[in-house]
């Protein structure tokens, strides 16, 4: 099963797809997680990452695109795959096509997590990950269930991301809105998107998408 889960920053894709890939046993790609690895190295390459990000702007088309279809590729998609952070422009979603047709596979689904600005504002500032294996938590929302201790590698500390600042978040909300929602009408033209509510809780989300896949809700 291959799946592609839409949304604004802060819309919950992220935190619903890690649901999904440990109890539907496919693969979570997180273009997002793919480049933060990049740009933690000191190479002119990943320092160049390092600023387009932080500054709430997209990277180029092109590095983004071979990233995924290399990562495609590889053994452990065989199974399936669920995207969260990819397309994000319409010409990733027609070379996402492109790549799946070779390989005569297609998406089986598309999801787009429905958030208000409000909320995604109060989820963006309020976030904070793992420093060792980026568990995304929130102060309200989703603490871990040991304070101070990562839920998955146990680690006790923890990060907030530099584009959750404030002036960045504007950017890419603006980045959002003139860059990926063009590709809305793509997927809604050949009848694959599904618009939810994200501004329900967590389990209530997932219990939608879980719907929509047809496979049993995974618990957190
Ligand atoms: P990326 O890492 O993909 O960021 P994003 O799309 O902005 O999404 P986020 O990770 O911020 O949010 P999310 O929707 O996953 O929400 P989360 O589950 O964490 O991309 C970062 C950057 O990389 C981009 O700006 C760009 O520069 C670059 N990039 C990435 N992909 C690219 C591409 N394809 N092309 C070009 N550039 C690319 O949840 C947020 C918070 O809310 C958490 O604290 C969570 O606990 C909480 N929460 C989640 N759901 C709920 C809920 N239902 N109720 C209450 N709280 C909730």
């Amino acid at each position: 099963m291959n799946v592609i889960l839409l949304g604004p920053p802060g819309s919950g894709k992220g935190t619903q797809a890690k649901r999904f890939e440990q109890s539907c046993g496919i693969r979570h790609l997180a273009t997002g997680d793919m480049l933060r690895a990049v740009a933690s190295s000191s190479s002119e390459f990943g320092r160049r990452v390092k600023e387009i990000m932080d500054s709430g702007q997209l990277v180029p088309d092109a590095i983004i695109i071979d990233m995924i279809a290399a990562r495609i590729a590889e053994p452990d998609c065989r199974d399936g795959f669920i995207l969260d952070g990819f397309p994000r422009t319409v010409p990733q979603a027609q070379a996402l096509d492109d790549m799946l047709a070779q390989r005569r596979l297609g998406i089986d689904h598309v999801i787009l997590i429905e958030v208000n600005d409000a909320a995604l504002i109060d989820r963006l500032s309020g976030r904070f990950s793992c420093a060792k294996c980026g568990a995304s938590y929130h102060e309200r929302y989703n603490r871990p269930r040991v304070e101070g201790v990562c839920d998955i590698c146990g680690s006790r500390e923890f990060v907030h991301r530099p584009d959750d600042r404030p002036e960045a978040v504007r950017a890419r909300f603006e980045v959002y809105r003139r860059q990926t929602e063009p590709i809305l009408p793509y997927y809604r033209a050949r009848s694959l998107l599904r618009v939810i509510d994200g501004m329900a809780g967590i389990d209530n989300v997932t219990t939608e998408i879980a719907a929509i896949l047809g496979v049993d809700a995974p618990h957190a």
